[in-house]
């Protein structure tokens, strides 16, 4: 059935029978025992898939693939433009690793269930620590490199580890971002201790180590036990990612192991077309949710190689590093965020570079994170000539909501459109009321629950929490928190986030976490952070603040200490470079702010005035200020 050959076929057999759907998916996966039930609707928020069921997802991502013959297919190729260096892992290679890394994190006295937090950058053993974690039945929380300490030690402290695993350094462009005093830092903060922490020494820096607690990890890898796979319930979490929420703290979205397995084995080869021996490459971080799903977990539960790249798409060396890795891959599908096409566009607008490299292997490439601009996706689709294919996902979902189908045909190109709905998901928009509004009308982007399989079912140890977030608005339903239109022949249009999320980068921020942070400075009485447009990386948080009264240094001092602030406390990543001081904020007569009405301001669009202003004055000071050139 999962075979169909047309999307239209494909999505109408899934509705026809759902569970039969994924039951005929999940023979794609090796299990210990079978489910008792396709779905359990009694189970958590809204019901769990392959409930009963049993397997391990490091066996499925590696150990098969050894016993089905093809140990010696590279299963992960390292190439880091930071470093020169490219370091195939094989199948039997990735066996072996990380069933001694599983050793020696049993060793370490982590067992089934136990957290694990991994505060990686882009090496094979950030893949390796996730892979042993799963073969242990062990929970991976992995924490992003561009992350200042206080956002390590929030996570630290809400997933509670046994061990952190880490390394010496990440390699950015210019500069080391040394990891250890971070770590060490997180872990001053943090109420929660570890009992233990591992750190990968890289050449480029050795970071010094506690006595104690701290583990070298070439040694204890070196001097492990490999540890075999251990059965898990498909419903068992496999790991915990923390994403931007409404508020300061983030949210910990759990992934389930069976779920997970068959969703991410289906899409490698509806959506992406790869299958078994294929190269496959995410140009994500694996401290995302895409790095997550598609460096390691999809490609290796199909048996493909998957890339993972240690570089940025310009400067290292040049706006060609990409096309450089395909060809030298032989990458089928590969897979980015529509900021590093723009950056790629920026420094080499004609896409001359392509002419260098031989990418007759590439068959499409696809692009998810934030919503991909018209002109970036067919400025992409000319200079490569193969198929782009937009498609709209969240760390919740684990995978696309809505895509093109390599395989059921893909759609005709509209820029602009993230695709349709992928064969699990029936996709509405809602009024606010929760009503179904009919095609063609911009509404809230919601899915009729249950979800599929591969969505988050919980936040970590916080169910109430998922429920106020994603399933009480509209009962019945999991709101995405995207605004959207589904058009008469059923493409998806994306506009934006109906909160107060926005996409830097492709990276998700919420500029309610930098407000927190804006007004502890003791020098702003209120502030409001929002997403203003960017060339580059699509939205640029710019931070508006009302100085309290009596308060008289210089605005550009105290400018410049709240960039320095966010810095620390969010981290690089932020991308936080813009602060200003107004004289005060424009407001609802009940106290609101105009966020709506600043961002069109500074996006040089007019901003209608709200019949509910308490001031219409405000607003022209706003525009005075953020006119102003920096
Ligand atoms: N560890 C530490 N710091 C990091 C980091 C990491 N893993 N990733 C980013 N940073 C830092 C950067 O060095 C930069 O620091 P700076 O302020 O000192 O310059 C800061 O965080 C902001 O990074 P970013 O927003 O990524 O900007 P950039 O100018 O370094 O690069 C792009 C811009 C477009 C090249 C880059 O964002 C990019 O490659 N994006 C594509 C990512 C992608 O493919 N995502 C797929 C998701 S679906
Ligand atoms: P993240 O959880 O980091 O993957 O971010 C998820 C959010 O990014 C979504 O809710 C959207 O707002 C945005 N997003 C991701 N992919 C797309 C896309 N293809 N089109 C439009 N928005 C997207």
């Amino acid at each position: 059935m999962t075979d169909a050959v047309s999307y239209d076929a494909a999505y109408a057999s899934w509705q026809a029978d759902p569970e039969a759907w994924w039951a005929a998916a999940a023979e794609g996966i090796s299990w210990t025992k079978r489910w008792d039930r396709v779905f359990d609707p009694s189970m958590g928020a809204y019901g769990q898939w392959f409930a009963g069921g049993m397997l391990n997802t490091c066996y499925n991502c590696v150990d098969r693939h050894v016993e089905a013959g093809r140990g010696d297919q590279p299963a992960l190729i390292w190439d880091s433009a930071m470093t020169g260096k490219v370091v195939t892992h094989t199948y039997k290679d990735m066996q072996t690793r990380t069933a001694k890394v599983a050793g020696a994190l049993a060793a370490l006295g982590v067992g089934r269930g136990d957290r694990v937090v991994v505060y990686m950058p882009m090496v094979p053993e950030a893949a390796i620590a996730m892979l042993a974690c799963a073969r242990l039945g062990a929970i991976h929380s992995m924490v992003f490199g561009g992350f200042a300490a206080a956002e390590l030690a929030t996570r630290i402290e809400d997933a509670k580890p046994k061990v952190v695993l880490s390394a010496s350094c990440g390699l950015e462009p210019g500069r080391i971002v040394q990891y250890k005093p971070l770590l060490d830092l997180a872990l001053e903060m943090s109420p929660h201790k570890p009992d233990s922490c591992v750190i990968l020494q890289r050449e480029q820096c050795l970071a010094p180590l506690t006595p104690g607690r701290d583990h070298d990890w070439a040694s204890v890898e070196a001097a492990a036990s490999p540890h075999d796979c251990v059965p898990v319930l498909a419903t068992d979490p496999l790991y915990i990612l923390y994403t931007s929420g409404t508020t300061g703290r983030p949210k910990g979205v759990v992934r389930d192991n069976g779920g997970h397995a068959v969703a991410l084995w289906l899409s490698m080869k509806t959506m992406y077309g790869c299958d078994t021996g294929d190269v496959f490459w995410s140009g994500a971080d694996v401290g995302w949710v895409v790095g997550h799903s598609y460096i390691v977990y999809g490609p290796l539960l199909r048996g493909c190689t998957s890339v993972m790249y240690e570089g940025k798409p310009v400067g290292t060396p040049d706006a060609g590093a990409y096309w450089r890795v395909c060809a030298q891959h032989k990458v089928k599908t590969f897979f980015t965020a529509p900021t590093a096409m723009r950056a790629v566009k920026q420094q080499d607008p004609e896409g001359k570079l392509t002419a260098q490299y031989d990418l007759s292997n590439l068959t499409a490439l696809f692009l998810a994170g934030e919503r991909c601009d018209p002109p970036t996706a067919v400025w992409s689709h000319e200079i490569l000539k193969k198929p782009v294919v937009d498609h709209w996902w969240q760390t919740e979902t684990g995978w696309a909501i809505t895509s093109g189908f390599m395989q059921y045909g893909l759609f005709p190109f509209l820029p602009g459109s993230g695709g349709r709905p992928c064969p699990g998901h029936d996709l509405q928009t809602l009024d606010d009321d929760g009503n179904v509004l009919p095609r063609g009308t911009t509404g809230n982007l919601s899915i009729r629950l249950p979800l599929p399989p591969g969505c988050g079912p919980t936040l970590w140890q916080n169910e109430e929490g998922y429920r106020t977030a994603y399933l009480s608005d509209f009962p019945g339903w999991y709101r995405t928190g995207d605004a959207g239109v589904v058009d008469p022949s059923g493409d998806v249009w994306v506009m934006g986030r109906t909160d107060d999320i926005i996409n830097v980068a492709g990276h998700r921020l919420s500029t309610g976490s930098m407000e927190e942070v804006l007004a502890s400075h003791a020098d702003v009485a209120e502030c409001a952070v929002f997403g203003a447009k960017d060339d580059l990386k699509g939205q640029t948080p710019i931070g508006l603040v009302v100085l309290k009264s009596g308060v008289n240094r210089p605005h550009a001092e105290i400018e410049s200490e709240l960039v320095a602030l966010i810095r620390e406390r969010i981290g690089p990543v932020a991308s936080f470079r813009d602060a200003r001081v107004v004289p005060r904020l424009p407001k609802t007569r009940s106290g609101k702010i105009l966020r709506a009405s600043i961002r069109k301001i500074a996006d040089g669009e007019t901003a209608p005035v709200p019949p509910t202003i308490e001031d219409p004055a405000a607003l022209d000071e706003i525009a005075a200020v953020l006119h102003r050139a920096r």
